[in-house]
């Protein structure tokens, strides 16, 4: 039997830390039941301390989440391990996640303590931990660039006091394969305890070797490694779940490991992430982006029609990215449609497959066909959208490259219809203006992005927003075949995230 991998998944802790992706409780949920559905074995839910909004939204996902093991982070101090216990002990399966630096940069120059003090302060927040919880896990923050001795001699203390989770981070992704293989190789030679105790990898993707230096740890024996959904993550991200795990099964024979996860929902959650936290899939990433399994030189293609082997080596409907033979239009009812979205996976309740309904009408009224990728952005948006304080109505834009832009918008607020019109220094700017003059509200816009989900002249466009209000970050999602109202209706979901906030 092949040796199995667990998959921590760190989207909601270390993923959360991108500037600008707060969860709040509901996504928090919503993302956590999705890892579920895919199998993830660990989800590491925040990090209860700091906020007490964080503290309530772990406490939900442990709540409700049976089949993952629930973690919470913590810094080995016994506040801080207090507030995670609270988090997580309602858990089926609960974690508490100690970590505290244990490089020579980290003990001196962040925790200005000697390296004495900080191997007792890991040691009794340990033993503290497993006073509570019957799962600890401790990480030796900044691994890589740790005095190894030192590291050795943190690795065994803890694990004395019950530590049965070691975590080996590359916190600065600084290491690079070799090296990394080689340490964990000697960290497992020099520790023995170990042979009882999962050791896990952490890896972070500042020179773009977060996946690599997994890979290459994970050859030499580690068990757990920690990722995120799209690789997103503090600074230049986390190692990428979906290119771990791809790569292990792809690689099979060469890794002889194996995940639990569920391929086929990689996709589902790759899309769900990014709307939810707001962070755009690059075209280009592996596995999940836009052009994974686009084709598009003619040697290419010619080589696909004859045999799909000769430039694919993953099936997209491995990773959840299906080709059907229906194809849905603005003629298909609601028992096509329904169909559909259980073969994709969702299950709506009523007033949500409602909404979707009325949206993809809207859509295909004004697009031939209506693809999965199209259908996934539009369940999105119903699904994670908030109470619409304002709803979108319509909009006249007239534009061109010789006069100035001008919108008209008209929203409606609780049955009543309000329009304003601006000028502005483009079509999608002046839109926005008429928005803030109905709302007398305005916001600073941060991000845009704008792009297509599927090919084609007639694709459905997604737009994606940041935008400041009274010093808040609230982000924003809409679609639409017209860029310019998925680009309006992102800026009012905003607002009305700002709204929903604020009442
Ligand atoms: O990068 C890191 O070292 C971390 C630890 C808290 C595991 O995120
Ligand atoms: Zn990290």
């Amino acid at each position: 039997m092949e040796r199995q991998i667990y998959i921590f998944d760190t989207t909601l802790r270390d993923g959360e830390q991108v500037p600008g992706a707060k969860l709040n409780k509901k996504q928090k949920l919503e993302i956590a039941k999705q890892l579920e559905r895919l199998n993830v074995d660990v989800i590491e839910a925040g990090f209860p301390c700091s906020s007490p909004g964080d503290l309530e939204a772990v406490k939900a996902v442990a709540r409700e989440i049976k089949n993952c093991v629930v973690c919470g982070l913590a810094r080995a101090v016994k506040q801080d391990i207090d507030i995670c216990w609270e988090a997580v002990k309602e858990a089926k399966h609960p974690r508490i996640h100690v970590f505290l630096g244990s490089s020579d940069i980290h003990v001196q120059k962040k925790l200005r303590k000697d390296k004495e003090t900080a191997l007792q302060m890991a040691v009794d927040s340990v033993r503290y931990a497993k006073s509570l919880c019957p799962e600890v896990e401790y990480s030796t923050e900044d691994a890589s660039r740790s005095d190894f001795d030192y590291l050795c001699r943190v690795i065994r203390a803890v694990i004395k006091e019950g530590a049965s989770i070691i975590n080996i981070p590359d916190t600065v992704g600084y290491a690079v394969p070799d090296e990394f293989a080689a340490l964990i190789r000697k960290i497992k030679e020099n520790v023995p305890e170990l042979d009882n105790v999962t050791l896990s990898v952490h890896c972070h993707n500042d020179l773009g070797l977060a996946v690599a230096n997994s890979l290459a740890a994970i050859r030499e024996g580690a068990e757990q490694v920690e990722c995120t959904v799209n690789g997103i993550g503090e600074r230049a991200g986390n190692a990428s779940m979906e290119e771990i795990v791809m790569a292990l099964k792809t690689r099979s024979s060469k890794f002889g490991v194996d995940t639990r996860i569920n391929t086929r929902e990689i996709y589902r959650t790759s899309r769900l992430v990014s709307r939810i936290m707001n962070i755009p899939v690059q075209p280009n990433k592996a596995i999940v982006g836009s052009n994974a399994f686009a084709h598009s030189s003619g040697i290419h293609q010619d080589g696909i029609l004859k045999d799909r082997s000769t430039y694919e080596i993953i099936r997209p409907e491995d990773v959840g990215i299906k080709q059907h033979s229906i194809i849905l239009t603005a003629r298909s009812g609601r028992a096509a449609l329904r169909h559909r979205l259980e073969e994709l996976g969702y299950e709506l309740e009523k007033d949500v497959f409602e909404r979707v309904y009325q949206r993809f009408l809207n859509v295909a009224d004004r697009k031939k066909e209506i693809r999965s990728e199209d259908l996934i952005s539009i369940v999105e948006v119903e699904m994670t959208k908030v109470p619409e304080t304002y709803s979108f109505v319509n909009l006249q834009i007239l534009s061109g490259n010789d006069i100035t832009p001008m919108a008209s918008v008209t929203l409606s607020r609780d049955g009543e219809k309000y329009t304003d019109a601006s000028i502005g220094n483009g079509p999608v700017n002046a839109a926005f203006r008429s928005i803030e003059r109905i709302i007398g509200k305005s916001g600073k816009l941060l991000d845009f992005d704008l792009k297509a989900v599927t090919h084609g002249k007639d694709a459905l466009g997604e737009a994606m927003v940041r935008v400041e209000i009274e010093d808040n970050v609230y982000s924003g999602t809409g679609t639409s075949p017209d860029i310019i109202e998925a680009s309006v209706r992102a800026y009012l979901n905003a607002f009305n995230r700002y709204f929903a906030n604020n009442h």
